[in-house]
């Protein structure tokens, strides 16, 4: 029997674990099998991807004694005033109880489904699994490895985009002047995950001030001061920055995040820093340790995409999956947004829920290019995409 007979995102289980994956190994657009150099090479990642080997097991050790922020904030959903507090200092803020148990009953039925259809392609040689391309092994993407770069056609993602726990928290954060879904997926790791990813942002300031993106901070609080040559005061203007994130992603956790299952890591006040994350050789152990342990499944984290995180090892037995849905200010251009979410999809959302997709729903009867295609390279994506798209909608 396949060990896929077996995948579960909550329980041990066999999947994970390739001996013959080599560490820091990553693959090509077209596949073809390579070593990364840095930055994203973990220059102290363990020589043998095996469960028992003694480099594994002293990673193990240090994970266990000292993974994980010092307590780590958990707000309640209900709690507006400290999360956006949280927020706006740190970058990021977890929240409890986001998801009920019918819709993390979902997600993780989406998430075992969706990683089956990456894990079904056969490895490289002995391999078990084709790595992502660009990525380290076992670490996969949900949204990157579908040939439409989204999971807004899976109802399962499509079904989390507005929640009563979520959208009073989105629209304290973004103001009156409101968001947009952007895009929904979320990342995975295998146990046997045993490098760390290099700290980076999903997005890079780009230190523009429009009149929207004023009126955007002016919605939530923000009183500009002028200097008199009608210019924004440096504070003034520094303010407006940091306090309107251009995205905020949510990541809910389908499994408690422990200190050995490859818990997210982020660097507290990131968000507004000018200039780049450390590489790995730099990076000191405190921000490799700086991991969101202690959130429940269920719960999520709300995250400034201009924040630096990472990837860290999954050591033990569980697959670590963390579905996301990502947003955006009203203000971002249209380059941002691409029409993934079928109309039939669209239709059977709440009224709020359509008003956020409108910038990524599909005219009816037009199928998202490549929704239903999933795939570790990017080469077979794009020729998904191309020649589709007669996808499935599970
Ligand atoms: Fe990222």
């Amino acid at each position: 029997m396949s060990e896929l007979e077996y995948l579960s995102v909550t329980e041990d289980c066999p999947v994970g674990w390739c001996g013959f994956t080599a560490p820091n190994e990553t693959a090509d657009g077209e596949g073809a099998v390579s070593l990364f150099e840095a930055p994203q090479r973990d220059p102290r990642a363990p020589t043998f991807r095996r469960y028992d080997d003694p480099g594994v097991e002293a990673l193990r050790e240090a994970l266990r004694q000292h993974n994980g922020l010092p307590q780590v904030e958990i707000c309640a959903p209900s709690d507006l005033e400290r999360i956006a507090r949280v927020f706006y200092r740190d970058g990021f803020v977890v929240v409890r109880d986001l998801l009920d148990a019918d819709k993390l009953a979902s997600l993780r039925d989406g998430c075992v489904d969706q990683l089956s259809k990456i894990l079904e392609i056969p490895g490289e040689g002995n391999r078990k699994y084709l790595t992502e391309s660009f990525r380290l092994p076992h670490r996969y993407s949900y949204g990157t490895s579908s040939a439409s770069r989204q999971l807004l056609h899976d109802d399962r993602w499509s079904s989390v985009v507005d929640l009563d726990t979520t959208t009073p928290i989105l629209q304290k954060l973004f103001g009156p002047l409101g968001y947009n879904v952007i895009g929904a997926g979320g990342d995975v790791c295998l146990p046997g995950s045993i490098e760390y990813q290099n700290l980076h942002v999903d997005f890079k300031e780009d230190y523009q001030v429009s009149q929207e993106r004023i009126a955007h901070a002016e919605g939530v609080g923000i009183k500009p001061r002028w200097r008199a040559d009608q210019t924004l005061d440096p504070r003034s203007q520094q303010m407006i920055l940091v306090r309107t994130p251009p995205v905020i992603t949510i990541n809910f956790f389908m499994s408690d995040l422990t200190w050995e299952n490859g818990p997210i890591r982020h660097i507290p006040g990131s968000h507004a820093m000018p200039f780049a994350p450390p590489s790995q050789e730099d990076e000191p152990e405190w921000m490799r340790l700086s991991t969101l342990v202690g959130a429940s499944a269920g719960a999520g984290v709300f995250r400034d995409s201009r924040a630096w995180h990472g990837a860290t090892p999954n050591v033990g037995r569980q697959v670590r999956a963390m579905p996301n849905v990502e947003y955006g200010a009203q203000w971002l251009d249209d380059s941002w947004f691409e029409r993934t979410m079928p109309d039939e999809i669209f239709q059977c959302l709440s009224q709020h829920a359509q008003n956020i997709c409108q910038r990524v729903k599909s005219d009816p009867d037009v199928w998202p290019p490549g929704a239903g295609i999933m795939h570790p390279h990017t080469q077979k994506r794009q020729q998904a995409k191309e020649q589709d798209g007669k996808g499935d909608t599970t």
